[in-house]
């Protein structure tokens, strides 16, 4: 088939990318001349390692075009387009519907919408798209970033919600041999099946750090606990790691679409309204455990250890170490950031210092607060670390569990960790 994948972000270039190994004839359509370019030198403009391996490898077998029009008809018009969040919680549409509108001038074709957004958008617009002789597709990517090109081309399930089976069977077909489990729906089921997966996830991310609470207080290990409760066939072992919570560029948005479009039909979801509170608390209570520890933060130097949302991408959207960032310096800290990916100041408060190594960012620092689990983190020599840090324990926030206690509590550093017993994170020497 002729496929235009509209968009070029990490869903869209992983959907271009299947596409073209399914032996399709694919064009990515990008209106911004930056992304293009990027593309164009066989480069991805954003972080995802295998992905852009399989795209450079593609060479120039598939075209790159800056807008619908420029490109040849096709049989699909894949719709990756951003979906951000407005002001109130709900989901600006209007990159989707500027897509939409686009088609009406083209020859007919499904519409197939891989954005997320909320239940009730594909029936509006596939009205629309009808009165202009397309057809419409609601077909979700599920994609985690940092791993987008394994989810994209082994995906756990595949999604189409459609009117007729004509259109079912036409995304379908997109995947020649694939053997992930299919799901034919009608295009609100498709809908809320994105949307409720990533609030399910994001609950269980909240969830496990209601009990990290507890943890602390019991001097019970989190960690131990979630691998007790994944051990149960019932509840499974992902997403339940306790630390500073969720962010990128889906969570938070989809949660918040979703409790914004419950509340405007009028039935708030309190469930969602308390998992997004939990998550807005993280960060404060992290920061919150440094005030604990070292009474005014004022003037303290504070090293945050990771800046993108998670390992393996360069994306700062909504992540939990920006907040970080900004609370300590309304608290009056001084804050370095190390991050082995991000260097570029956007998306961070500007009266941060950048540090070009792990270590180098702890020179006389009194903290440090591990904010993105990078592996890097966890090679680096507690000794040599502690070394080159302020005072006889420097504190060390390990904000997302990953690093060995034992080994920084032997080195000499105050260690605390999310929800793990405090008795065993008093550092060696402040008898216990
Ligand atoms: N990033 C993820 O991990 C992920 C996973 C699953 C689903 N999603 C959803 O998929 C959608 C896309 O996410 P993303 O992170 O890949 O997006 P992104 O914001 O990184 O990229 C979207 C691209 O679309 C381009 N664009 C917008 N309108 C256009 C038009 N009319 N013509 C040509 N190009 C246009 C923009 O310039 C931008 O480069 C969102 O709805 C998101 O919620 C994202």
């Amino acid at each position: 088939m002729r496929v235009a994948v509209v968009g070029a972000g990490p869903v869209g270039v992983a959907s271009a990318v299947t596409a073209a190994l399914g032996g399709h004839d694919v064009a990515v359509v990008e209106q911004r001349d930056d992304r293009r370019s990027c593309l164009a030198e066989g480069h991805l403009p954003f972080h995802e390692e295998a992905l852009e391996h399989a795209w450079k490898a593609l060479g120039s077998s598939v075209a790159l075009r800056a807008s619908l029009r420029d490109a040849e008809s096709a049989d699909l018009v894949v719709c990756c387009v951003g979906t951000p969040s407005l002001s109130d919680g709900s989901s600006d549409l209007s990159q989707v519907e500027g897509v939409a509108t686009e088609m009406a001038g083209l020859p007919p074709a499904v519409f197939v919408v891989r954005s997320t957004v909320p239940p009730g958008t594909g029936t509006r617009l596939g009205v629309q798209l009808a009165a202009t002789g397309h057809g419409y597709a609601a077909h979700p990517e599920f994609l985690q970033e940092g791993r987008a090109l394994q989810d994209s081309v082994h995906p756990s399930r595949i999604v189409v919600g459609a009117d007729e089976p004509w259109i079912h069977q036409r995304v379908f077909a997109l995947y020649p041999g694939l053997s992930s489990p299919r799901l034919a729906v009608d295009i609100p089921t498709a809908e809320l099946i994105k949307v409720a997966a990533n609030a399910h996830l994001a609950m269980r991310i909240s969830f496990i750090n209601e009990m990290a609470v507890v943890a602390e207080h019991f001097g019970a290990d989190i960690e131990v606990v979630a691998k007790g409760l994944g051990m149960d066939p019932r509840i499974g072992p992902s997403f339940l790691r306790a630390g500073l919570g969720y962010g990128g560029s889906c969570f938070p948005k989809d949660v918040r679409g979703l409790t914004a479009l419950s509340r405007a039909v009028g039935s708030e979801l309190r469930l969602l309204r308390a998992v997004i509170e939990v998550n807005l608390q993280q960060p404060v209570r992290l920061v919150d455990r440094l005030m604990t520890r070292l009474g005014s933060l004022r003037d303290r130097r504070v090293a945050i250890w990771g800046v993108a949302f998670k390992p393996g991408t360069d994306d700062v959207r909504e992540s939990q170490a920006v907040r970080v960032a900004e609370l300590l310096l309304e608290r009056g800290a001084r804050v370095v950031v190390h991050d082995p990916v991000v260097c570029a100041p956007g998306g961070l408060p500007p009266h941060v210092t950048w540090a070009d190594g792990a270590i180098p960012a702890l020179n006389g620092a009194d903290a440090v607060v591990l904010a993105t689990e990078w592996p890097e983190y966890r090679t680096v020599d507690p000794v040599t670390a502690v070394a080159r840090m302020n005072g006889m324990h420097p504190l060390v926030v390990d904000g997302r569990n990953a690093l060995c206690e034992r080994e920084w509590v032997r080195a000499g550093a105050d260690y605390q960790g999310m929800g793990r017993s405090q008795a065993t994170t008093q550092p060696l020497g402040v008898g216990v």
